[in-house]
Parts: C-alpha cells; structure tokens; sequence
C-alpha cells in the first residue's frame, strides 16, 4: 500500500497501542508508540531521584536524554541512553508519574520534535494524545479510539493483577480516569478528537474487529486518493 501516516489518539486502555501494532505489521509500515517516550523521561526523572514536577530538571533530562525507539515484530523497544528499558517504563511508578511529567511544554516540544522526525518519510503509525491534533496535523488518517472508562479499566486489569497483586478494579479505574482528566485538562496540547479524525468506540469491539475496521479506512483512503 501506497505510505501515508495514521494517528491513533485516545484514553488510557482504548486499545491503541495494540491495535496501531497490529496495523502498523499489516501494512509493513513502522510503529511508533509516543507515550513510551513520556515514560521513558519519566523513569529517567524517578532513577535521578528527582521530583515529576520540578520543570527545571526534568527539561534538562529530556533535553539530553537520547531516547531510541526500535520496531520489531513483537512491538517496540525502548532504549534510554543505550539501556533497554522496555519493561521498566511500564512501572506502576512511573505510570502514576508520567502525566505530571506530559505537562510541562518544553518537555513536549523537545519529544514532538522527535516524533515528527520520526514521521517525516511516511508509512508510519504512530499512537499517543496529541499525534491527530498537533503531532501531525496532515496524517491522512486520524482515528480516535476510545472505550468506557470500566471497560479500560478491565483491560488494565487483566494485564496488571500478576504483578500488582493487591490492585482492584476500582483502584485501576480510578487511576485511569485521573490519568484521562489531567490529559484533557493540560494546557499545552491536551487529549483531544482532532477535528477531523474519525471516532471507534471499542468498547464492545474486539480487537481483530478494530484492526480490520482501520484497514478498510485505510484502503478507502488510499484508494479514494487523498
Ligand atoms: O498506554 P497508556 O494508555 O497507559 O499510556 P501511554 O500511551 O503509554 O502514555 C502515557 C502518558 O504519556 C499519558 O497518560 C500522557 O500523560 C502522556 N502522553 C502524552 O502526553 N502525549 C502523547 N502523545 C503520548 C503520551
Ligand atoms: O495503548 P492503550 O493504553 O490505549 O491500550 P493497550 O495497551 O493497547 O490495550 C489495553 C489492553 O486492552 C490490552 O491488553 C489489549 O489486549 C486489550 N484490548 C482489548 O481487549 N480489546 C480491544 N478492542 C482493544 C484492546
């Protein structure tokens, strides 16, 4: 299929790495997954023992942090100054953390930069808040995932009790819904619908369904000419 670039923006737990995964190996173009960028600065932050919120530190780490996202099949590693830390930014810590470290605007003009680079020769899917609305303004396709904030919460749940063993599901919803609020309540590039992008409420879809619907409005982008 002809290159083009598809932003998949939503809530936590709606599905969008997964599903801009799958895509992203259907189509043989590459994906990149943005929220692993703010989380990497973020663990970074919580290694140096420094506070989320202190914007002077935590501009200059992500100022000299050289953050590598690798493709492969099995979905993305992330390495932070030659460290791979795929696993260790998906902490409970630095999950709790990482949407007070997205508000600072230095920190996401410095990571937006990036991803735009990333973007630049086409065939990318690329997931996160802000990609359809201010990332990449012309993606020739926008899709906004989302879900009922208990479904996502069920999801989470599923993926988290091994290791979070005394976690419940309400806890899990709640941390989900604060993480959504301050993403939608942030002043610099907050998690909206970009005007144009077409909404997939994934609550009762499973994920093969969700694939298959982006490929087809994929291909009738693709084929409509745009
Ligand atoms: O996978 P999950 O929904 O838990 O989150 P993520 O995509 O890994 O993103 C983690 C956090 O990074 C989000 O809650 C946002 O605070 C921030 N983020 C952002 O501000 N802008 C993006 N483009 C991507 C993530
Ligand atoms: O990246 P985001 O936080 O939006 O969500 P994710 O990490 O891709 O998906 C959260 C969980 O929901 C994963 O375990 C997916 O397998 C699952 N999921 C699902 O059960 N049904 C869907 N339609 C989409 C995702």
């Amino acid at each position: 299929m002809e290159k083009i670039n598809i932003a998949i923006d939503g809530p936590a737990g709606a599905g969008k790495s997964t599903i801009a995964r799958l895509v992203a190996n259907e189509l043989g173009f590459v994906y990149v997954d943005t929220g692993a960028m703010y989380r990497a600065v973020t663990w970074s932050i919580l290694q140096l023992h420094l506070q989320p919120d202190q914007e002077t530190d935590v501009i200059a780490v992500a100022k000299r942090l050289d953050i590598r996202l690798v493709p492969g099949q099995e979905g993305q590693q992330v390495f932070v100054d030659g460290r791979d830390v795929t696993a260790d930014i998906r902490s409970a810590a630095v999950t709790g953390n990482v949407s007070r470290v997205s508000q600072i605007a230095e920190v996401r003009r410095i990571l937006t930069d990036k991803q735009k680079l990333l973007a630049q020769d086409k065939g990318v899917v690329m997931d996160g808040r802000d990609i359809g609305s201010h990332v990449l303004p012309d993606a020739e396709l926008k899709i906004f995932l989302t879900a009922s904030v208990r479904t996502r919460a069920e999801r989470r749940y599923k993926e988290v009790r091994d290791d979070r063993a005394d976690v419940t599901l309400e806890q899990l919803e709640r941390e989900i819904a604060l993480r959504d609020r301050m993403d939608e309540e942030r002043e610099t590039s907050p998690l909206v619908q970009a005007a144009d992008a077409i909404l997939l409420d994934t609550t009762e879809m499973n994920i093969s369904q969700v694939v298959e619907r982006i490929l087809e409005l994929c291909r009738a982008k693709v084929g409509g000419g745009k």
